[in-house]
């Protein structure tokens, strides 16, 4: 029974579910005080760096990594497709007016016309559609290197997801995002927060829990293991096998509006996108 003590913890779940609803605002300082009390050596910022910032010598080791990143490659790669004419001869550059500004904080966002969260990637595939091309894989591969480039071009721009309390279909999608993250499912019987609410700081196998703050920060994210460049959606899917739980589809509305919930949690947290992790 590998998982049994975190089975243990996964009781304290920090925000309430299922009950009377919290505003979005009172989630977001119980998440952040409940962090901050946890880890009270970790400046606000620095959740960021997700696991380095609660472990001195894996961050060691990911600050050498970090001296020569296995991202770099991916940021120049997805320039170069971000400007790549489509057949009508458009660019994504054209769908993103403001990039060399950083458009990154921008995403995930409440869309009233459509009413949907729009991620970055997502909007990436929109715009190649709008302009007749196939949409691109959102694992991995040549979406998550445009998205890499433009993270690169948001760095230090503070993640402020805002959630219009005027449309209650952003509140009813921020609800479902926060309900995803505290249901129990799979065949574990495991929520993500029993995880990265319940039991950062602690070990799982030979992996380093990390803290649900700060982490959607620095995505995409160049993982050893996997040996690529990887979307945020990719590392949902990998937790939802974790629980062995299906995974939904990356860009499913259920995702979507997981992000939207995940990145508020993180309001106030720069943007430092891409990461490498081990
Ligand atoms: C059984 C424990 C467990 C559960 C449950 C779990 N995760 Fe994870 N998760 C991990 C481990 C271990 C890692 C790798 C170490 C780390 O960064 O926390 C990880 C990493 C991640 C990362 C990448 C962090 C980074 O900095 O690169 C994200 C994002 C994530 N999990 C989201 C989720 C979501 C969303 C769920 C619910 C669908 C979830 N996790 C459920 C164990 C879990």
């Amino acid at each position: 029974m590998r998982f049994a003590p975190i089975a243990l913890l996964g009781a304290s779940l920090v925000l309430g579910v299922g009950g009377v609803q919290a505003a979005p605002e009172d989630d977001l300082m119980a998440f952040r005080n409940f962090y901050e009390q946890r880890f009270p050596d970790t400046p606000f910022d620095d959740f960021a760096n997700g696991i380095y910032s609660i472990d001195k010598s894996r961050r060691e080791e990911w600050e050498q990594m970090e001296e020569f990143p296995q991202y770099e490659f991916d940021i120049d790669a997805g320039e170069e497709l971000f400007h790549e004419p489509f057949a009508n001869g458009k660019s994504l550059a054209d769908c993103f007016p403001d990039y060399e500004s950083g458009v990154r904080q921008n995403y995930p966002h409440w869309d009233r016309e459509l009413g949907e969260v729009v991620t970055m990637e997502w909007a990436i595939n929109r715009c190649r559609e709008q302009h007749d091309e196939k949409p691109l894989e959102y694992y991995k591969g040549p979406l998550a290197q445009i998205s890499a480039y433009l993270a690169f071009l948001s760095r230090g721009k503070i993640i402020d997801v805002k959630i219009p309390t005027d449309d209650p279909r952003a509140l009813a999608a921020y609800e479902d995002g926060k309900r995803f993250y505290y249901s129990r499912r799979g065949q574990l019987n495991f929520s993500c927060a029993s995880c990265h609410v319940g039991a950062p700081g602690m070990l799982l196998r030979a992996e380093l829990l990390g803290p649900a703050l700060g982490q959607v920060s620095h995505f995409p994210v160049y993982r050893k293991t996997w040996g690529e460049i990887t979307t945020l959606h990719r590392s949902y899917a990998a937790c939802s096998r974790q629980l062995r739980a299906a995974a939904f589809k990356a860009q499913s509305r259920e995702y979507r509006n997981l992000e939207f919930f995940h990145t508020y949690m993180s309001n106030g947290i720069p943007f430092n996108g891409p990461g490498s992790r081990h």
